[in-house]
Parts: C-alpha cells; sequence; structure tokens
C-alpha cells in the first residue's frame, strides 16, 4: 500500500506537502504527492490476488528530494523532454533555456513543474486537483502558465490524468507524467520480459544527444516495432545506431492517431505477474524510456534498490524539440486559449 503520508508532510518553498491517497471499490489505490504533483504508488493486485504496487518511486517526501532520479511519478513541465540547445524562436523572439541535459534543455528546466509544490484545490477519495501557477520567464518561458492536473481513479481500475492550462502570452507547453513501472511490482528486478505493444508505425529518430533528427521513419523492420507485442529486451541488445544513442530505448513513437483523438497508445503487461497496464492518451506520441540511467544507488520504497532497467516509463507527449521542427504538432499555446489533453493509464489482470 502507501508509504506513510506522515513522511510526505513539510513545509517546502513557503506551501505545504502531503500524500493524498485515492482508492477505488476493487481495492486498487494510488498515492499522489503535491510535491512535483508526483504518482508516489499505484497499489492493484497479480494473478493470485495479491497486492503490488507497480510504480517504482521512494517511501518519503526527501528521498524524493535528495535522490539523483529527480522525474520519478512527476508532472514534467512547462516542456516535456528536450529542446535542442535550450533556445526556440517564437513569433520572432529567441528564448533561452537552461542547458540542463548536456547542451540541451531537459523537461522543464532544474525548477520544472517536477521540483515544485502544487497546491492541493480540492481531494476526495477519488479525485485530486491540483494546480500551479508558473511565473511569465519562469525557467526562461513566456508567459504566466496557470495549469492544473486533476488524478481521477475509477471503478474501471483507471487512472485518469486531465491537464488544462492557460497563459497571459503566447508560450510552449507539453505536459506528461513521468512514472516509472514495474508490473511485477517496483524493485523487482530488470523490466525486460515484460510484454509491449505501441500503436505507432512511426518513431522519431535522434542524434547522440537524443535530439530528434526531424526524421518520421517507420518502425517496420526495426527495432522500434512494437506494432505486435514483444518483449521489451529482445531487440534492445540488437540496436544499431538508435538504440545506441538512446543506451536503451529513450524514443518516441508517432502514435496511429488523428488530432486530439483518445487511442490506446501502449499496452504492456508484467510476465511474472499478469498484471497489465493499458496507456490512452489524446497526445500524438509517447517516449518509451526503458530506465536506462538507473543505476541501483537509490534506495527505493520498502528497501529496494533502483537496478539498471528495472522500469519502463511511457511518457505521453507531443514530440521532443517541438519549437524547433515545425513539420511536427506544434506545441504553441496562443494566449488567452485552454490547452486541455488526457492521458488514462488503467490496470487490469492478462487472461
Ligand atoms: C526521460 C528522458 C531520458 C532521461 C529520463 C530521466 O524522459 O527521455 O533521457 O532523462 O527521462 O532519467
Amino acid at each position: 500500500m502507501a508509504p506513510g503520508g506522515e513522511n510526505f508532510r513539510k513545509g517546502l518553498a513557503g506551501r505545504e506537502t502531503d500524500l493524498f491517497i485515492l482508492s477505488n471499490s476493487n481495492g486498487v489505490q494510488v498515492s499522489v504527492t503535491n510535491y512535483g504533483a508526483r504518482i508516489v504508488s499505484f497499489t492493484t493486485y497479480n494473478k493470485l490476488n495479491e497486492p503490488v504496487d507497480i510504480v517504482v518511486g521512494f517511501d518519503s517526501l526527501e528521498d524524493y528530494l535528495t535522490t539523483d532520479e529527480i522525474y520519478h511519478g512527476a508532472v514534467i513541465g512547462r516542456y516535456a523532454n528536450r529542446i535542442k540547445n535550450g533556445s526556440f524562436s517564437l513569433d520572432g523572439i529567441t528564448y533561452n533555456l537552461q542547458k540542463n541535459n548536456g547542451p540541451n534543455h531537459l523537461h522543464g528546466g532544474p525548477g520544472g513543474f517536477h521540483n515544485v509544490v502544487w497546491e492541493a484545490v480540492s481531494s476526495d477519495s477519488k479525485n485530486l486537483l491540483l494546480k500551479y501557477i508558473s511565473a511569465d520567464g519562469e525557467e526562461g518561458f513566456p508567459g504566466t502558465l496557470t495549469v492544473t492536473v486533476r488524478y481521477e481513479l475509477t471503478d474501471e481500475n483507471e487512472l485518469k490524468i486531465n491537464y488544462n492550462a492557460e497563459s497571459d502570452k503566447t508560450t510552449v507547453i507539453n505536459l506528461t507524467n513521468h512514472a516509472y513501472f514495474n508490473l511485477n511490482g517496483q524493485g523487482s528486478g530488470s523490466v525486460l520480459d515484460h510484454l509491449l505493444y505501441i500503436n505507432a508505425d512511426h518513431y522519431t529518430p535522434i542524434d547522440s544527444n537524443l535530439i530528434p533528427t526531424g526524421d518520421i521513419s517507420p518502425v517496420a523492420g526495426t527495432a522500434f516495432d512494437f506494432t505486435k507485442s514483444k518483449t521489451i529486451g529482445k531487440d534492445i541488445e540488437a540496436l544499431k545506431e538508435q538504440l545506441i544513442n538512446g543506451n536503451g530505448y529513450d524514443h518516441n513513437f508517432v502514435l496511429n492517431k488523428k488530432v486530439g483523438e483518445l487511442v490506446l497508445a501502449a499496452k504492456a503487461v508484467g510476465e511474472a505477474s499478469g498484471i497489465a497496464l493499458d496507456v490512452f492518451t489524446t497526445e500524438p506520441g509517447v517516449q518509451l524510456y526503458t530506465g536506462n540511467f538507473m543505476k541501483g544507488v537509490n534506495k527505493l520504497k520498502r528497501g529496494k534498490k533502483d537496478e539498471w532497467r528495472s522500469a519502463f516509463c511511457l511518457e505521453t507527449q507531443h514530440y521532443p524539440d517541438s519549437p524547433n521542427q515545425p513539420h511536427f504538432p506544434t506545441t504553441k499555446l496562443k494566449a488567452g486559449e485552454t490547452f486541455a489533453s488526457q492521458t488514462i493509464y488503467k490496470v487490469s489482470l492478462e487472461s
């Protein structure tokens, strides 16, 4: 079940942090802290009807504040993923962001949405509404952006995440959730034998700094073809340049869908637990990240270690570096317009 709530209560940057527990009639439970709007745990049942926590994370706020793996479970923004050379132009003005990932900008910068305390606007046993106002110029982005994230746990075992935002100046936006999953249970070893399906006939190849080259390439005949379920590990070592660039899978898949349509983006199954995770989204892409930077040095919940590739992320998103790639779906949010996006993580048992 969820870690102790008392480990998450702290005054931080003038706000109070806490742990919020959502539960449904099937005994599924999700806990979220307003520090970084993070999913801390997601407990469901395996094929033996034993409770299993499938989100990799930490036991206390202190651990989230001190780890070197800073994105666990968090909402990422204002721009999830990378922006080349930390720079982009919008309506004729060039904006310079922090280069916090080699020469590039990553995940909204050091003071991104993962590292701020969100206001808990309302909560009940199935819902949590979080809000954050990102100041004009914060981390280099233009416009005061008001963002809300609503987590809702349904009796259909879906965790629905609804993102909304509005800015007073035209800006760019790309929001995701960075939960690390292990469907056999967090800390239970490699995810390479998990089965994975991704609803994508194309992906965006990357250079050695993980920036899209701008190509939209077919997955057919490559290691990126997950259109028929295969294990995550099946082709991971057989990879040519692309998987070396990503140190494993760290790539954006172009989902087969119409703009704004909610579709099944991916499905993963834990080979030992039988737990299946369906990911639905209105976003045009999903980043598959296979825990390639996990080093086994961080102590996870219940004393487990964050071993290499012992988690995967399916980060629903717009494509990386979209502000510099005019042929990618736009991430521009015009002043006064409303941004809305939905992602659903649904758990079930594979029959
Ligand atoms: C992913 C990103 C990876 C790595 C990871 C966090 O979203 O694509 O390259 O930065 O987050 O370690």
